[in-house]
């Protein structure tokens, strides 16, 4: 990308107060990152972590998750609620463990085509577990882009994603794409929180839109009445 400034600060912030004890951002191969980010795609982290463990006990590869009954992975899953990712979540495994080979696809087109993996989610797999330039939008990067570039408008508005979408693509950086996606969405779930943000702690605050202008209340947009 070509702001250097976005990324390589959000780079260094991430080095010294990013969360690297993650269990999915050690070893993150392709079957860890897409589990946590299932589990996290409506899910809070202090939630998901017992459950994350216990998960991959019980399903420790793609090959087991594929071949256990659905009943058990939605045994393994209760609690967590939105139900249909877990079977969403079987059926990728089966997918991926009978007709790929037992091989995740590498590019954003490719996992997305896969049940229960959106945009995001699959942007979030291949910048984390294979490394290659990937943007993400999920909720709390939304909030961060939309203070940051002043992007107005309801980000569930299709002009407003595109823009967010946009801004994304054009943030995200070719070296560390593994780290600066983690870094993202830690400044989103720490600092760029949806009430009583950090600012003062924030690394890109010099050149956020919204804190400039006191418009943070404002953004992102709200949904339209
Ligand atoms: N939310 C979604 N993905 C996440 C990740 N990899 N780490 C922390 N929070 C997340």
């Amino acid at each position: 990308g070509a702001d250097n400034f976005f990324a390589g600060s959000l780079l260094a912030w991430y080095d010294e107060e990013g969360r690297k004890d993650l269990p999915w951002r050690i070893n993150p191969t392709p079957y860890r990152v897409w589990l946590s980010e299932v589990m996290l795609q409506q899910t809070q982290v202090a939630t998901v972590l017992p459950y994350y463990e216990r998960f991959l006990q019980r399903f420790p590869d793609i090959g087991g998750l594929a071949d256990a009954p659905q009943e058990e992975v939605l045994r393994y899953w209760a609690g967590l609620g939105y139900y249909s990712r877990a079977r969403h979540l079987h059926r990728t495994a089966q997918i991926v463990a009978r007709d790929l080979g037992g091989r995740f696809p590498a590019t954003v087109e490719s996992l997305s085509a896969l049940p229960g993996i959106g945009r995001s989610t699959a942007g979030a797999i291949v910048a984390i577990a294979f490394r290659r330039r990937a943007a993400i939008l999920d909720g709390n990067v939304k909030r961060v882009l939309a203070r940051y570039g002043g992007v107005v408008g309801w980000p569930g508005d299709a002009d407003t994603s595109r823009r967010l979408w946009a801004l994304s693509e054009a943030l995200t950086p070719d070296r560390r794409v593994d780290d600066y996606t983690q870094a993202i969405m830690d400044l989103g779930a720490t600092v760029c929180t949806r009430a009583k943000p950090a600012c003062c702690g924030c690394p890109v605050a010099s050149r956020c839109v919204a804190y400039r202008e006191n418009r943070i209340p404002q953004l992102p947009g709200k949904r339209p009445a």
